[in-house]
């Protein structure tokens, strides 16, 4: 296939960035899109130029680290997949495909279409993780825990932090992601001591990071690659109104 790149370059966090338009010739359907990006970079270097820099890691949908703005949207044309596990057959010879880096103000740009989302780590830092003696391992089985209740944390657990609900939302807001936190840990009997503080720290720290609010539009449910649900985000505000009642909330 020949097709025509339109990418986001930007040297730096505060360079002035723009569009740079490529022209990515006999691309293999069967490539994988990061493999199309790494066509066109080896040519790029051959050329002795700037490679685009973009971020990878697993390659397969679990890292949540590649996720880019193709086409206006975030992680390309289908559904229920991340940057890289699209392929090059979901596009047609002459096609013209634009490729951003996510958007948002707690998401910087670092260079071209890699953005900082350390932001994300500093909201799982104030009250993602839970209490825990540590010791031999427990006896299998020594915590029963209903299967539905499981069912819904793993749900939930699927969540690979890859900040597409955030660059999806008009108000680049991060309640899906917090929300996949907090309906992973909160649902299970291990995360219930810290459960009502760890919905207050989390939801502080995400405002403190300039992510914005949630007024139900649910670009977010249908940008997820693990099709994390919005029902969470129901939970989360649940849980901040117990919260609020119990005297749990954050100063
Ligand atoms: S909720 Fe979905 S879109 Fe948001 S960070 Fe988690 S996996 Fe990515
Ligand atoms: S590179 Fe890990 S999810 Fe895409």
């Amino acid at each position: 296939m020949d097709l025509t790149l339109h990418v986001w370059r930007q040297a730096g966090p505060t360079a002035k960035g723009g569009f740079v338009t490529y022209e990515a010739k006999d691309i293999s359907s069967h490539a994988s899109f990061l493999e199309m990006l790494d066509v066109v970079n080896e040519r790029l270097i051959e050329q002795g130029q700037e490679p685009i820099a973009f971020e990878h890691d697993c390659r397969e949908g679990i890292c949540g680290c590649c996720g880019v703005v193709i086409n206006g949207t975030p992680h390309g044309p289908h559904k229920g997949i991340t940057t890289c596990q699209l392929h090059m057959r979901s596009f047609k010879g002459g096609d013209e495909i634009w490729i951003e880096p996510w958007r948002s103000t707690a998401f910087p740009v670092i260079k071209d279409l890699v953005v900082d989302r350390s932001s994300m780590d500093r909201i799982i830092q104030a009250g993602g993780y839970i209490s825990a003696n540590t010791g031999s391992a427990q006896d299998a089985n020594a915590l029963p825990i209903r299967k539905e209740a499981a069912d819904k944390a793993l749900d939930a657990a699927a969540c690979v932090g890859c900040g597409a609900c955030v660059a999806a939302c008009p108000n680049a807001s991060a309640m899906l992601f917090v929300a996949a936190k907090l309906g992973h840990l909160g649902t299970l009997p291990q995360g219930q001591p810290e459960r009502y503080t760890r919905v207050a720290d989390m939801v502080n720290q995400m405002d403190s990071e300039g992510f914005g609010n949630c007024t139900n539009h649910g670009a977010c449910q249908n940008a997820c690659p693990k099709e994390i649900k919005v029902d969470f985000i129901a939970r989360l505000n649940m849980d901040l109104l117990r919260a609020a009642l119990r005297g749990d909330e954050a100063d």
